[in-house]
C-alpha cells in the first residue's frame, strides 16, 4: 500500500516531485513580469524570453533593472523592456499600468511576482502595512487596471506568484494593517498571500468566458534575495539554515513558463499550483465569503472603488 501524506503537508513532497514542462512557443506574445530583476522573477523573465516572448520587466531600481534586462536580452530574440515602479506606492502601480497600456496594444501574460517578507511591521507612504501592500494590493491593482487589455488580447493568462506561506494565515480583514495585533513576519506574509489567493478565486469566476485565465502558484522554496531587507540576525539565520534547504530558482522560471505557455492549461483557471502540480490550498484560503470581503476591501484600499 502506498503511504499518502496528510493533505496539510502533502505540499512538501510535491515540491521535489517531477514537474511538467512544455515545448510550446510564446512567439509573438507580450509578457509582463513584476519584480523581474531578481530570484523567481528574473528566472521567469529568462524562460519567457527564451520561449520567444517579448518580455516587459517591471522593477523598482533602474540600475538592477538594467543589469537584469541585459541578462534576459542575451537569451531573447524579441525586445526586452523595463518599466520602473515602486509597487509599495499605489500611485506608482497606477503609473506603471498607464505606461503599459500606452505602450503595449496587447498584453498576453501578466506574472505578478514582486513580493517581500519582512520580520517587522513597516508602513508604506499610503499608510498600509508594506507586505500586504506589495504582495497583495499591488498585484490586485495592477491586475485590475490591465484587465480590459488582457481581455482584448485573449487568450491571455494571469499568474499570481503566491506561496505555501499562505498556510501561515494571519489574515484578519478587520485589521489588514496590523494595527491591533502583534505582527510577526510569518503571519504578515501569510496574510498577504492568503488575501491574494482569496481574490484569485473571485477573479477567476468574473473572468469566465473571457478567454483570460488566472491561476496562483508556489514557485518552490528557492534561492533568491527574499528577506534581504531584514536585520542581520534574520539574514544570518537565513544564510546558515534556510538557504541550505533551498533549490535553484531555475525551477520557478520553468514552472512559470509552463503556466504561461502549456496548451493543456488553455482553459484552466482559479487553481493553485505547487510549481506545476495542482494542489489544494489551506482551508482558510478557500473561504469564498471571506474572499468577497477581501475583494471589496482591496477595491476600497486601492482606490478602485472610487474609480469612474
Ligand atoms: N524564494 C522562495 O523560496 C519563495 C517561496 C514562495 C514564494 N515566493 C514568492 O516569489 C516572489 C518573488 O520572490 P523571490 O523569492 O524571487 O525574492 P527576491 O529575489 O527578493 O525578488 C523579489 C522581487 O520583488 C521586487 N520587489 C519587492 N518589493 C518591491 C516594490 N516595492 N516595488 C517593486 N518591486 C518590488 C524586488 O525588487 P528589488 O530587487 O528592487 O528589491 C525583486 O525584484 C515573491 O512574491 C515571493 O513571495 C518565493
Amino acid at each position: 500500500m502506498k503511504l499518502q501524506l496528510p493533505e496539510q503537508i502533502r505540499f512538501l513532497a510535491n515540491e521535489r516531485a517531477p514537474q511538467k514542462t512544455t515545448d510550446a512557443s510564446l512567439d509573438g506574445r507580450i509578457c509582463v513580469v513584476t519584480g523581474a530583476n531578481s530570484g523567481v522573477g528574473l528566472e521567469a523573465a529568462k524562460h519567457l524570453a527564451r520561449g520567444g516572448a517579448q518580455v516587459v520587466m517591471v522593477c523598482r531600481d533602474p540600475k538592477k533593472a538594467e543589469a537584469a534586462r541585459a541578462a534576459v536580452k542575451e537569451l531573447a530574440a524579441a525586445p526586452v523592456e523595463v518599466v520602473i515602479a515602486d509597487l509599495a506606492r499605489l500611485a506608482e502601480v497606477r503609473e506603471a499600468a498607464a505606461t503599459l497600456l500606452a505602450t503595449y496594444p496587447r498584453i498576453h501574460v501578466l506574472v505578478n511576482n514582486a513580493g517581500l517578507h519582512s520580520t517587522s511591521r513597516t508602513t508604506t507612504a499610503d499608510g498600509l502595512e508594506t507586505v500586504f501592500a506589495v504582495n497583495h494590493l499591488a498585484s490586485f491593482l495592477l491586475t485590475r487596471l490591465l484587465l480590459e487589455r488582457l481581455k482584448e488580447s485573449a487568450p491571455a493568462r494571469i499568474i499570481q506568484v503566491n506561496s505555501q506561506g499562505h498556510r501561515f494565515n494571519g489574515l484578519d480583514v478587520d485589521d489588514v494593517n496590523w494595527e491591533r495585533r502583534h505582527y510577526t513576519g510569518l503571519r504578515g506574509y501569510g496574510a498577504s498571500k492568503t488575501a491574494q489567493l482569496l481574490t484569485v478565486w473571485e477573479l477567476a469566476e468574473q473572468l469566465e468566458g473571457t478567454g483570460v485565465t488566472i491561476n496562483a502558484m508556489h514557485p518552490g522554496s528557492v534561492h533568491s534575495g527574499i528577506g534581504r531587507n531584514n536585520g542581520p540576525l534574520y539574514r544570518w539565520f537565513k544564510q546558515q539554515v534556510i538557504d541550505r534547504t533551498l533549490l535553484d530558482p531555475e525551477i520557478s522560471g520553468r514552472a512559470i513558463y509552463w503556466l504561461a505557455a502549456a496548451p493543456e492549461l488553455a482553459s484552466t483557471s482559479g487553481r493553485f499550483f505547487n510549481l506545476t502540480r495542482e494542489e489544494r490550498p489551506a482551508r482558510h484560503a478557500l473561504d469564498r465569503d471571506l474572499g468577497k470581503r477581501v475583494f471589496s476591501l482591496s477595491e476600497e484600499l486601492t482606490g478602485l472603488a472610487a474609480d469612474p
